[in-house]
């Protein structure tokens, strides 16, 4: 079979395309996927770069977090997919592949009249901004989010959750550009972070502070992150796009002052029983917001398979609003 592969851990120039592959088998609680496209994340532009190796039992040289295809194959004890179902799936790798194992819980049907690049931009970003801001920040209707590298795959995701959820102000940091596209989405306001501070604009408008803080900067954001939370606010740190170090003279004093609760997350790395039964709640919660519309993946743009390392550059050039996928 054909897969992305990555050669040497260099980044994009690192990779190609292999066409020399043995097709995986499913195991007995898995389906075996014929990929039609896959999704693109920036983990999977770290991984290629060595800095985010694969868990103990995934394929380490082929990236891929999510796709969407046919069941071509089920294992024995799984009940819930039949061959020829369309899906969308979560995986911890080997998603950007011609063919891949996927376990039954991790996937869903694909809704009707969505194509496969939209389906395969939703799983990661998706399942991430919807653990993180309601299961875990408890976003209630009437708060107000802040949401950085907010025209990011995951922060588009995250600012319709958000919406949906009855958030009565949502704010982004971004490039200028991705911000005034972002309003048409329900961003209330936003800040182009290379060209201003947005501390002062945002405390302007929220002299209290925000409840929830979604946060993928990381350490340079520490200091302006704990001044804009409100007292008992929430602080989710999901990437570290800036660092992973804090800034000279950080203080943890706002912590305790204003009882403010740090919430870090990430998807991969959970165990498997973990992922499964989130996998069944957004199959019964978020599910069924996406097959109405209420709730759609923000598709920037979609690259033949064959040509893995362009959609990997426009991804390290931040070029993309949204999500990127790979086309089989
Ligand atoms: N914890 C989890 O489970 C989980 C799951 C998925 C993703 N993530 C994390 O979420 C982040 C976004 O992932 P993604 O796949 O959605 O990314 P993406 O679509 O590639 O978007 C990232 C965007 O962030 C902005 N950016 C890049 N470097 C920045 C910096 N140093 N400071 C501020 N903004 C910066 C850029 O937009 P501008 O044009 O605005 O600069 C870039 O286009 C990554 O850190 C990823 O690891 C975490």
């Amino acid at each position: 079979m054909r897969a992305v592969w990555i050669e040497e851990f260099t980044g994009p120039e690192g990779l190609r395309l292999r066409e020399d592959l043995d097709r995986p088998e499913p195991g007995p609680d898995e389906i075996l996927l014929r990929v039609r496209a896959s999704g693109l994340n920036r983990a999977d532009l770290l991984q290629s770069l060595g800095r985010y190796p694969a868990p103990e039992g995934v394929p380490d040289r082929i990236p891929g977090l999510e796709c969407a295809g046919e069941v071509v194959a089920v294992g024995s004890g799984v009940r819930r997919w039949r061959p020829g179902d369309r899906v969308m799936a979560l995986l911890s790798g080997g998603g950007q592949a011609e063919y891949a194992r996927v376990q039954e819980a991790l996937a869903w049907p694909v809704p009707e009249g969505m194509s496969w690049a939209e389906a395969a931009a939703i799983p990661e970003a998706f399942l991430t901004a919807w653990d993180a801001l309601i299961r875990q920040a408890g976003l209630r209707p009437g708060e107000s989010v802040l949401i950085h590298a907010v025209g990011s795959g995951l922060g588009l995701a995250a600012l319709q959750i958000a919406r949906l959820a009855g958030a009565r102000a949502i704010y982004g940091t971004a490039s200028a550009e991705k911000l005034s596209r972002a309003r048409a989405l329900g961003l209330t306001a936003g800040w182009d972070y290379r060209q201003e501070e947005f501390v002062r604009a945002l405390r302007d408008r929220e002299p209290e502070g925000v409840s929830v803080v979604f946060d993928l900067v990381g350490g340079p954001y520490w200091k302006a992150n704990l001044d804009v939370l409100e007292p008992l606010g929430r602080l989710l740190l999901l990437g570290t796009l800036g660092g992973t170090r804090l800034p000279e003279g950080a203080d943890l004093g706002p912590v305790l002052r204003k009882r403010l609760r740090i919430l870090g997350s990430v998807l991969r790395t959970r165990p498997l029983w973990e992922k499964i039964a989130l996998g069944e709640a957004f199959g019964r919660e978020v599910w069924p917001l996406l097959a109405s519309g209420r709730l759609r993946p923000i598709l920037d743009c979609a690259f033949p398979a064959s040509e893995p390392q362009a959609a990997y550059r426009y991804m390290a050039e931040n070029r993309n609003f949204g999500k990127i996928v790979l086309l089989w």
